[in-house]
């Protein structure tokens, strides 16, 4: 029995599904919480998103055309304007003609830090708050989205977790970490998140030195890892150099078992460093997050007790516990 796909609770939130530039091209089509939606660009620039489905004979909308915010259906030439008003029908002689079941049922759409965001109910949730993305000392690198064979619960336990970096990230910065984790006080970071601040000697291979700007073989990293829920992880590092990289880690339910994963960064770093150079160590420790998360199967299981759990898991269990409160669980 889905968990995720059936809870009305998470038709409330907000999820990222693309980018804004995946929607250059024309219409686009994405997944949610086992919906098929269309995204196209509206004429004001604003983002339209439907169910993919035309209203006359359920050709996907997504295979169509948009002309100057006008999306076109494939199968006989319907044509949606801003709002899913259908403002054009070809075959019809009498333009009055349009019946109010052609429009199509829109839902809402933001377009924030590059990303597409799509709330498929009664928006009660936020979309989690970046501060850096107001800030000019800061630029915003984004990195496409990716498709993950795995839950988003096993994702964001993931990504608030300290404990498997000397275990999965040995190719990237976790080869020399300590074992032991230190003890994790979990506490309100700013912008409504939530989790724990702590510091770190990593590993500074090669490939990372671009990224932490120091050409040493370890680096001193302060950092705070935190939720905001459903699904959305931020970490903030801090170096020795006064550089800063902040990531947000961005797990959304295709469905329960299938994920979009992308992550966003902002650096202070030199403008003119190769962007994609500065996020290629971030993409490499992705990877090795990704081929252990898709060794596990299923919904991570929600309850306390339905996994065995230790200290350096406080974060994580912090975050199912009010995540099983806000779905009604
Ligand atoms: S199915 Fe879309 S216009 Fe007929
Ligand atoms: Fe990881």
């Amino acid at each position: 029995m889905p968990i995720l796909v059936d809870n009305p609770k998470l038709n409330n939130e907000w999820f990222a599904v693309a980018e804004g530039i995946d929607l250059d091209e024309g219409p686009h089509a994405v997944r949610l919480l086992g919906q098929d939606y269309v995204l196209w660009r509206t004429p004001d620039g604003s983002v339209g998103a439907a169910p993919d489905r035309c209203p006359h004979r359920e050709s996907p909308l997504s295979i169509g055309t948009v002309s100057q915010g006008v999306l076109t259906c494939p199968y006989h030439g319907w044509e949606f304007a801003d709002g899913g008003t259908c403002v054009g029908i070809p075959s019809n002689q009498d333009a009055s003609r349009t019946p109010p079941a052609a429009n199509l049922q829109v839902i809402s759409a933001e377009e924030r830090y590059g990303l597409i965001w799509l709330c498929p109910g009664e928006p009660s949730g936020t979309i989690p708050e970046i501060a850096h993305e107001q800030d000019a000392s800061f630029r915003r690198i984004n990195t496409g989205v990716d498709v993950w064979k795995t839950s988003v619960t096993r994702m964001t336990d993931n990504f608030l977790d300290v404990s498997h970096f000397p275990w999965v990230h040995t190719g990237t910065f976790g080869r020399e970490q300590h074992l032991k984790v230190p003890k994790i006080k979990l506490e309100a970071l700013d912008n409504g998140w939530n989790g724990y601040a702590y510091d770190v000697l990593a590993g500074n291979p090669t490939e990372a030195q671009v990224s932490s700007d120091s050409d040493e073989d370890m680096v001193q990293r302060w950092m705070t890892t935190g939720f905001h829920l459903p699904f959305t992880v931020r970490s903030t590092i801090r170096y020795e150099s006064g550089l800063e990289h902040i990531l947000l880690l961005v797990s959304t339910p295709i469905d329960d078992e299938t994920s979009y994963f992308t992550f966003v960064v902002w650096r202070n770093d030199d403008f003119d460093t190769d962007p994609q150079e500065a996020i290629s160590f971030d993409r490499a420790i992705g990877a090795e997050d990704k081929v252990m998360l898709e060794q596990l199967s299923g919904v991570l299981p929600l309850t306390q007790t339905g996994v065995a759990s230790v200290q350096s898991d406080k974060a994580s269990v912090e975050w199912r516990r009010r995540l099983i409160e806000l779905l009604g669980a």
